[in-house]
């Protein structure tokens, strides 16, 4: 595995882009809305991993919550594995809890989160690329 990105939680998506592409000189960024999981997100790339920032797109995203309870920060680490599907039986065979289905991610990915009670506290996404 290795990590895929880091994901933030933003109040306002255009005001963070802007302070994060100043203090790190970011050029290249992308945005991407996911209905499925209420958000809009935008991808700084790093030279090794990217940074996500994300802003809820209605009261009923999860990120919403996020902010309203946690305000804003890290919200969630994510590792990249090539195989979703036979890692998340692995790792249920272990005991681990994951919230909901393996399903689509932003960009062709499949995605699913490890509840952060099964790893000492932090949110963590599983992904895989399309090959
Ligand atoms: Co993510």
């Amino acid at each position: 595995m290795r990590i895929d990105h880091v994901a933030i939680a933003v109040n306002n998506l255009d005001e963070a882009v802007k302070q994060y592409k100043t203090a790190l000189g970011i050029k290249e960024i992308e945005f991407e809305t996911i209905e499925s999981e209420g958000v809009r997100v935008a991808i700084l790339h790093l030279n090794n991993s990217r940074i996500e920032l994300m802003e809820p797109t209605k009261d009923s995203s999860p990120i919403k919550k996020f902010l309203e309870t946690r305000g804003e920060g890290l919200h969630h680490i994510a590792l990249e594995t090539d195989e979703i599907e036979s890692e998340v039986e692995r790792m249920k065979g272990c005991g681990i809890r994951f919230l909901g289905e393996v399903r689509p991610g932003s960009q062709g990915t499949k995605i699913t989160f490890i509840h952060p009670k099964s790893l000492h506290g932090v949110l963590t996404e599983l992904c895989s690329h399309p090959k």
